[in-house]
C-alpha cells in the first residue's frame, strides 16, 4: 500500500479520451533496477518538445476485459498484450481498469524505427489517458496530484518514461541533492537552478541504424545484476549529481559537456562488461563521435553527444548565435553515416 492505493468509490462510463507525451533523453542515464521498476540510480533528463505519443483511449464499460491496440493505423497483437499485461499489474491503483474493453489508438510524430524511446512517450501518453477517466470515474480532480500519479503509473509501464510527465529537466530517483526526489515517480528539476544557457537547447537525432535493436533495455537492465561494475556505476550516478547541480546553476558548459558525454559512453561500457557482452553502437556511432570531437577541438563549439540504448546519436548543441555554424557541420559531415539520411530536429526550451 502507498498513497497511490485506491479505495475510493467510482462509477464507469463509456468514455474516449486523448493525450499526447513528449518523449525524453536522459543526460545522467538509468541503468539497472530492482523488483517493481525501483532504478538502482538516480536519473535526470531533458523532455523533448517536438518527438510525442498522441493517444486516443476509448473505454467500453462493463464489457469483459480486453485491450486492442492500433499504431499509426495498423493494428498490433503484441503491444495489445504487453498493455494487458500491464493495466492487469496497476489493478490496485486502478480499482476500475479491469471493468471493461479498450480499444487504443496511438501514433508517434517521430519515425516509429528511430530509435526514439517511443516507450517513454508511450507509457506516458497510457498513463495520461487512465489518469483522465480516473477524473471522470472518481470525480476526484487534483491536477497536481493527478500528473503525480501518472509519472508513477508510466513508470510501471516503462522506467524513464516517468520523466516524460514534465517539462524541462526532469529527475527519477531518489538522491538528496534534488529535494522531493522519489524512486517512485519523477519530480520537476526547479528551472531557476538551471542557468539560461541549459534552457534553450537542440536535440538532433541520427538515425544511424534504424530497426530492432539486438539487446532489449529490459535486458540491458538486467545484465547489470551481475555486472562487476555496476555497484561503482550507480554511485558514480549520485557523485555525477553532486556535479550536475553547480554545473547546471553556475552554466559551466565545458563540464557539461564532459559529464553528459562520459555518461553516454559509461552506459555503453556497462554493456560491453555485461556477461553475456553486447555492443549497440555500430560504426557511423563511432565516426561521428571522432568528428564531434574533432569539430570541437578545432572550432571550440559546443557541439557534443548523447546516447540512449541504441546506436543513434542525440547531437546536443545550445540555441544560440553559434548554431547555424553547427547545424551546418552536421549536415555536411555527420547526416552522412545515417542509414536514410535519417535526422529527427528537437528541442528543449523551458
Ligand atoms: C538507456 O526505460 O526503456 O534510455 O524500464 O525496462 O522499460 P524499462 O527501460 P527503459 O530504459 C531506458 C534506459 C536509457 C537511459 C535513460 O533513459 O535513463
Amino acid at each position: 500500500m502507498n498513497e497511490f492505493s485506491e479505495n475510493k468509490n467510482f462509477d464507469i462510463s463509456n468514455q474516449k479520451v486523448t493525450e499526447s507525451c513528449p518523449s525524453n533523453i536522459a543526460l545522467i542515464k538509468y541503468w539497472g533496477k530492482y523488483e517493481n521498476q525501483i532504478p538502482a540510480n538516480p536519473s535526470i533528463s531533458y523532455t523533448l518538445n517536438l518527438c510525442k505519443t498522441n493517444t486516443e483511449m476509448e473505454f467500453i464499460a462493463d464489457e469483459e476485459f480486453s485491450v486492442q491496440t492500433f499504431l499509426a493505423g495498423k493494428e498490433e497483437l503484441k503491444f495489445a498484450e504487453k498493455i494487458e499485461k500491464y493495466f492487469r499489474n496497476i489493478e490496485k491503483y486502478l480499482p476500475w481498469i479491469l471493468k471493461g474493453k479498450y480499444i487504443i489508438k496511438t501514433e508517434n510524430t517521430f519515425p516509429h524505427s528511430s530509435g526514439i524511446a517511443s516507450s517513454a512517450s508511450g507509457f506516458g501518453a497510457i498513463a495520461k489517458c487512465l489518469m483522465d477517466l480516473d477524473r471522470i470515474f472518481s470525480g476526484q480532480i487534483d491536477a497536481d496530484f493527478s500528473l503525480k500519479k501518472a509519472s508513477f503509473l508510466a513508470r510501471l509501464g516503462s522506467g524513464s518514461a516517468c520523466r516524460s510527465l514534465y517539462d524541462g529537466m526532469v529527475v527519477w530517483g531518489e538522491t538528496k541533492k534534488v529535494t522531493g526526489s522519489s524512486d517512485l515517480f519523477a519530480v520537476r528539476y526547479p528551472n531557476e537552478d538551471v542557468h539560461n544557457v541549459f534552457r534553450n537547447f537542440n536535440d538532433w537525432v541520427l538515425l544511424i541504424h534504424e530497426g530492432e535493436k539486438s539487446v532489449s533495455s529490459t535486458v540491458g537492465h538486467g545484465l547489470m545484476n551481475t555486472n562487476p561494475y555496476a555497484e561503482r556505476r550507480f554511485q558514480e550516478a549520485h557523485e555525477n549529481f553532486a556535479l550536475l547541480k553547480d554545473i547546471l546553476k553556475n552554466g559551466d558548459m565545458t563540464a557539461f559537456i564532459r559529464l553528459v558525454e562520459h555518461e553516454a559512453l559509461t552506459l555503453h561500457a556497462m554493456m560491453m562488461m555485461s556477461e553475456p557482452a553486447f555492443i549497440l553502437m555500430k560504426t557511423g556511432t563511432l565516426a561521428v563521435i571522432n568528428k564531434i570531437w574533432d569539430f570541437r577541438k578545432e572550432t571550440n563549439l559546443p557541439l557534443f553527444f548523447t546516447l540512449d540504448a541504441g546506436a543513434n546519436v542525440h547531437l546536443l548543441f545550445p540555441s544560440d548565435k553559434d548554431e547555424s555554424k553547427i547545424q551546418e557541420f552536421i549536415i555536411k559531415e555527420l547526416v552522412q553515416h545515417t542509414q536514410n539520411n535519417g535526422i529527427v530536429k528537437d528541442v528543449m526550451r523551458f
